[in-house]
């Protein structure tokens, strides 16, 4: 995945190389000023570790440097990579795990049939094979699973998990929970995941998150403010349209449209979205946007119309709807960022 180079690079090359340089000749530091910080609340004394097995974490595109950093001491990603790093000595395993890093990386090649519109890859939210920090990390993760989930009202496994992605998050369709695509992608997680405990939350998971304090009420948000900033801050890779540049792993990926993510995905809601471009946008500095700021992009993002998740009246039944739900009909006859 790291071979091409990314459309959107050529267009940001300019913004890129500094951090790019910084990051190739201070291979030492681990958190670098422009990575993402967790929120205020669980946020970390900043570290410079000199330990020198912390180096293989740094990822070696340009794409994804500067934005690597370490939550904890001794806590860090350890960046795995399939054609670099020990696979399980089993073929059948080994195998699967390749196989499920393609799919995560490049959804619409590798598993077609359950991808067939969407322009997104797992990795267009979950950056860098699901190992950055700040963008919805899945290091650690798989082992936490089984794990209730609210929006389905019932315990999930970490299958579960991943076709409610497909199904959602990337507007395809289900995959069986035994099919062999299902099976790799959770194989692949597990590798990323090898020597992570169960039972305990890796530092970094669940970080893309606004505190509480600081959330905007819906009714406050100024789609059209969120407008303004995101020509500044995002229409350069994701454009004016917000289709960005076309699909797969080297584009950049659309936020609204026929090819975005659908209604009933986690990103479709404004805390999560805004959660997540908070820690993880604009990609070539990410960390640098404020709360407020997020929230009123992520407004102005989630006030266009996107793919219809089919059922989503089967969604939050016997549970709370949470208010940033802004395109489920049972809560807002209609959506109340368009205006
Ligand atoms: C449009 C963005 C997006 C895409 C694309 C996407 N996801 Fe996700 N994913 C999310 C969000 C948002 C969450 C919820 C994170 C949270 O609850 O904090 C999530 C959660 C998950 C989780 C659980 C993480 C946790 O900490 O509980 C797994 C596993 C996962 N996704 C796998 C996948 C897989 C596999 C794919 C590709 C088939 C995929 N995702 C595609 C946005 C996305
Ligand atoms: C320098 C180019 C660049 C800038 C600027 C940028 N992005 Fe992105 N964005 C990307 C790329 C590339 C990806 C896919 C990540 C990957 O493949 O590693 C992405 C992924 C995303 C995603 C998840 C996938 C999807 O399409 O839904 C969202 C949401 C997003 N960006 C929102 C924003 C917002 C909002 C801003 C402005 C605050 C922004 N981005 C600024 C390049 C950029």
């Amino acid at each position: 995945m790291f071979q091409v180079v990314p459309r959107w690079l050529l267009v940001a090359t300019g913004v890129l190389l500094i951090p790019f340089v910084a990051i190739a000749t201070l291979p030492f530091i681990v958190q670098p000023s422009s990575s993402p910080s967790p929120p205020a609340a669980s946020r970390p004394t900043p570290t410079v570790s000199a330990s020198p097995t912390i180096i293989a974490a740094v990822p070696m595109d340009a794409a994804h440097a500067g934005t690597t950093g370490t939550a904890q001491p001794g806590r860090a990603i350890v960046v795995k990579d399939v054609s670099k790093d020990p696979l399980p000595k089993n073929a059948q395993q080994a195998a699967a795990v390749k196989r499920g890093a393609q799919i995560f990386n490049d959804t619409a090649t590798y598993a077609k049939e359950y991808s067939p519109n969407s322009a997104l890859t797992c990795a267009s939210c979950h950056i860098n094979g699901g190992q950055q920090m700040g963008a919805l990390p899945l290091t650690g993760v798989g082992p936490q699973f089984p794990e209730y989930n609210t929006r389905a009202n019932r315990m999930f496994t970490l299958t579960d998990r991943i076709l409610d992605c497909f199904s959602r998050s990337i507007n395809g369709k289900r995959p069986a929970p035994e099919s062999s695509e299902a099976v790799a992608v959770a194989t692949y997680l597990m590798w990323i995941s090898d020597g992570q405990p169960a039972g305990t939350n890796p530092p970094w998971r669940g970080q893309n998150k606004i505190a509480d304090q600081d959330l905007i009420p819906i009714p406050k948000l100024d789609p059209q403010r969120g407008q303004q900033m995101y020509e500044q801050k995002c229409a350069l890779c994701h454009q004016a349209n917000g289709q960005g540049s076309g699909q797969g792993p080297s584009a950049v990926p659309p936020l609204w449209g026929d090819k975005s993510f659908n209604d009933g995905a986690g990103l479709a809601r404004l805390y999560t979205f805004a959660g997540f471009i908070r820690y993880a946008m604009p990609l070539n500095a990410p960390g640098t946007l404020n709360d407020e700021e997020a929230q009123q992009i992520a407004a102005y993002v989630l006030s266009h119309d996107r793919p219809a998740y089919p059922t989503k009246d089967q969604d939050y039944v016997g549970v709370k709807m949470p208010v940033d739900a802004v395109y489920y009909s049972q809560q807002y006859p209609q959506n109340p960022l368009k205006r």
